[in-house]
């Protein structure tokens, strides 16, 4: 029966995972996986999501099943937290199932569109999150890249994007970072957002809004801003929220698939349609971990010290970046490294040749995926100086003009 399977090679960012624990070197470093770590090097679960799963467990009298749905509280509560204030007016309008994480919502977005518009084209950025492809395509829809990022600049190919979306046909659909965008860390600005949704309005363009990281890039609603305009706008948006890496809960498998349709009747009909698509799938989500964001969210007091952690995760974000662009200026006084500020989240492309990421790993120990991302916050400050000693190595000198 599976003769014919060959082996695959491994997954880009998973497979240095896998290599970084079967290196024996001590001082290894692991910039690869797209985990928060705090200052020694661990992934916590905030305190506050600890206390909403021990108030949840004290009072579960019950495993029965949740429905294809999930938790109802949740879905209302984490759109709301989303888009704020305008979650209750476009409640009508919205239709939300709990997904098996970020990336199970943006699979049952992906297989909605398809059986709704099979011929669509969804238009990712250029460069996207190494997964963002193989989830959406697997739906079987076609997929094309937009211009997003400049690596001359290190920030948003601006003027290339909407020129390139401004020639789309009606109808496809973009995918767009909320903010913090995986792998570049460079992100639009309130204006370029406002752009982006003038275009997608007058080309009559569907918005697919991948929120992974809110609350690392400035804030919980900073971050938010550029979604909510789109969303406020746009008669119809997908948006894929992810609960891990804000609420730690990772592996506990959180998200949530929010659809606006143009009107209430549009979105009972998806309500089915999320429904049924799940049902085939995997028929109901894993309850545990959207039942603690709903705790935690339902309680003001959680929220709040949740919020002050998130906001301490945010700010150590921030300062390492800081120091490791002093560092590596220290160390390589011909380069500019002022974009590792400027970025957003836990993620920078180094546009490293790929010798230098095989280098990095053999000779340095430091362990970096295919496509050259750093996650920032898997600096510490016990292995900055080899950090910043092996990159400022192995970064190409500036080319003569
Ligand atoms: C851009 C982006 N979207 C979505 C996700 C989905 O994450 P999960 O399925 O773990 O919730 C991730 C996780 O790394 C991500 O980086």
């Amino acid at each position: 029966m599976f003769g014919n399977l060959e082996t695959l090679p491994p997954d880009p960012i998973l497979g240095v995972t896998a290599a970084f624990r079967a290196d024996p070197d001590p001082g290894k470093v692991d910039l690869g996986v797209g985990v928060y770590r705090d200052i020694e090097g661990n992934t916590p679960v905030p305190a506050a999501v600890r206390e909403a799963e021990r108030r949840l467990l004290a009072g579960q009298s019950s495993k029965t099943y949740v429905g294809p749905a999930g938790n109802l509280d949740f879905n209302e509560r984490i759109v709301a937290l989303a888009l704020g204030p305008l979650s209750g007016q476009l409640r009508e309008r919205t239709a939300t199932i709990q997904t098996v994480g970020g990336c199970g919502a943006l699979r049952i977005g992906a297989e909605l569109i398809r059986a709704s518009a099979p011929g669509a084209v969804i238009h990712v950025s250029d460069p996207t999150w190494a997964n963002h492809e193989p989830l959406v395509g697997s739906s079987g829809l076609a997929l094309q890249r937009y211009p997003y990022y400049d690596p001359a600049t290190r920030g948003v190919a601006f003027e290339r994007m909407i020129d390139h979306l401004d020639r789309l046909p009606a109808g496809e659909v973009v995918l767009l970072h909320a903010c913090c965008h995986n792998p570049t860390g460079a992100d639009l600005d309130p204006q370029q957002w406002a752009a982006v949704a003038d275009v997608l309005e007058r080309r009559k363009l569907v918005p697919y809004v991948d929120l992974a990281y809110q609350g690392f890039g400035d804030d919980l609603e900073t971050d938010v801003a550029g979604l909510r305009m789109l969303a406020a706008r746009l008669p119809t948006l997908l948006l894929a929220i992810s609960c891990s890496k804000n609420f730690g809960l990772y592996r506990e498998r959180a998200g949530a698939l929010a659809i606006v349709a143009e009107s209430a009747a549009a979105a009972r009909a998806i309500a089915t349609h999320q429904a049924r698509t799940a049902r085939r799938m995997y028929s109901m989500p894993p309850d545990h971990g959207a039942a603690i964001a709903a705790r935690l969210l339902g309680d003001a007091g959680l929220r709040q010290s949740w919020q002050e952690e998130v906001t301490a995760m945010v700010a150590r974000m921030k300062e390492l970046r800081r120091l490791l662009a002093e560092q590596l200026a220290a160390r390589r006084p011909d380069l500019d490294f002022s974009w590792l500020v400027r970025h957003r989240g836990m993620f920078s492309l180094l546009g490293l040749e790929p010798a230098a990421i095989v280098a990095l790993r053999e000779v340095e120990h430091v362990y970096v995926p295919p496509d050259g991302r750093i996650n920032v916050a898997g600096v510490s400050h016990a292995n900055m100086d080899r950090v910043a000693d092996s990159l400022a190595r192995v970064l190409a000198r500036p080319r003569p003009d």
